[in-house]
């Protein structure tokens, strides 16, 4: 049996309902609560503006309600013959209340619906992503002050080239993170207003009181203009995939840097047996399989702004078909993101330093530069002092000395860990999660 919204006297044919329906059952599975809540604010507005009864709409938001429980006891499913999730909510609540149910779709379209959905799934999604983002940063910050005395070789071209500490190598990436949670803010801020009222694209004929659902759904502001609001599909999708990538390109780029440098060639650290995997064939080897997976992870999730944008970048305005393929690689992303977040937190923390990769004597010439600024200190000039140093270098009569003093900011001596962590502060502070978070229990609770 097949209920579609839009019946009337002719059915598609399955192979059209197969192929137009698409993984839409599955992937509006993760917009099903988003999809409630927009649903209790939008009938909550038709009641003020005499759309529906109060009694109406008292019994409508027991039973989304009630929806709402079964969804997260896991009870809520899209039924075969049943096109999404916006129709399976109308349907059940036809069935479970008869015509009232009928009358919750005044003033709107599955076209704002869905944009509504998405923005308040993906909105929550970034919260989860930002507390996540933000425990690596504690971790990194915890390793990068554990080990601010113990030096490493610092690399260009992947040449032995000068000395770096594990607290700049580890704090270098908190930073990063630094950088990443702007990208999050901005995705967020743009994620949290409200497109509901644009119905199809072009606004409605019913006096909708957008503002009124803003508030209830603690959006910040609305998407004001409607055709506006309706490009905001994809476009959203697209930005926050930005903010994704920026995330995982800090975490690709640790994983690789620590893959290198736990090779037996490198052995600056060493993960825990129990965080390694081991080979079927060579029982001495110890894995880091949680990095070169990360790094995976988080490469292909680099790819997710492209994905998007060849979905979406050439389409004129106005609702098409074609972006509800943009959930098939959007929604996943966040699990994945998530995921990968949580490991690298887990295994930094496990982390532990080799305090004496500097007694190797392949080391010995990242000294050079510490030597010619030590002559140049003591008045030779710069370019003199590079000359001797290299010619003693190549004479074999250079002896490092093992010590640094770089006190500058930012330097080995003087990480600034505390004015990375303000950084990290500030940006966190100008999030406001507890206004939507009050806003979500109130429409929820009622
Ligand atoms: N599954 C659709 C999507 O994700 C829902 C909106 C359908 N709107 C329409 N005009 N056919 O885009």
């Amino acid at each position: 049996m097949n209920h579609f919204l839009w019946q009337k006297n002719t059915l598609p044919t399955a192979e059209i309902e197969r192929f137009t329906v698409g993984r839409d059952r599955e992937l509006d599975a993760y917009l099903a609560e988003s999809d409630v809540m927009g649903s209790m604010a939008h009938i909550t507005m038709l009641e003020s503006i005499g759309l529906l009864t109060a009694d109406e709409l008292s019994v409508l938001l027991a039973e989304l309600r009630h929806i709402l429980k079964d969804i997260r006891a896991g009870e809520f499913h899209i039924e075969e013959g049943v096109e999404d999730v916006h129709s399976e909510v109308e349907l059940l609540l036809t069935r479970r209340l008869g015509d009232v149910g009928k009358k919750i779709h005044s003033g709107r379209s599955r076209n704002d619906q869905v944009l509504v959905d998405l923005k308040l799934w993906t909105r929550r999604q970034l919260r989860e992503v930002v507390t996540l983002t933000k425990t690596l940063f504690d971790e990194l910050q915890a390793q990068s002050e554990r080990y601010k005395g113990v030096l490493m070789p610092g690399y260009t071209h992947l040449q032995v080239a000068m000395p770096s500490s594990f607290g700049l190598w580890f704090g270098a990436y908190a930073e990063s993170l630094t950088d990443d949670m702007l990208f999050l803010q901005a995705a967020y801020k743009m994620v949290n207003r409200n497109p509901l009222g644009s119905a199809a694209g072009y606004g409605s004929s019913f006096p909708l009181d957008r503002q009124m659902t803003t508030d209830l759904l603690g959006f910040d502001t609305m998407d004001y203009n409607v055709v506006y609001a309706q490009m905001g599909r994809g476009k959203m999708e697209r930005n926050v995939s930005f903010a994704i990538a920026s995330v995982a390109g800090t975490i690709a780029k640790l994983a690789f840097d620590a893959c290198l440098f736990n090779s037996q060639n490198f052995a600056f650290v060493k993960l825990p047996a129990e965080c390694t995997t081991g080979s079927s064939i060579m029982p001495h080897k110890k894995n880091p399989d949680v990095f070169e997976l990360t790094r995976a992870k988080c490469n292909k999730l680099q790819a997710l702004p492209q994905q998007v944008m060849l979905i979406m970048n050439n389409l004129p305005s106005g609702y098409f078909r074609d972006l509800q393929i943009i959930k098939e690689v959007f929604l996943p992303a966040f699990e994945e993101l998530k995921d990968c977040l949580i490991m690298t937190a887990y295994i930094i923390n496990k982390m532990q330093v080799n305090e004496h990769i500097l007694d190797d004597p392949r080391y010995d010439l990242m000294f050079s530069v510490e030597e010619v600024n030590r002559l140049a200190a003591a008045g030779m000039p710069f370019r003199d002092a590079y000359r001797k140093v290299g010619l003693d270098i190549e004479a074999g009569t250079f002896t490092p000395v093992k010590e640094v003093h770089h006190t500058h900011a930012g330097s080995i001596g003087n990480l600034c860990n505390k004015e990375i962590a303000a950084l990290m502060q500030d940006i966190l502070a100008d999030f406001h999660f507890e206004k939507v978070e009050e806003a979500e229990k109130k429409l929820e609770e009622g």
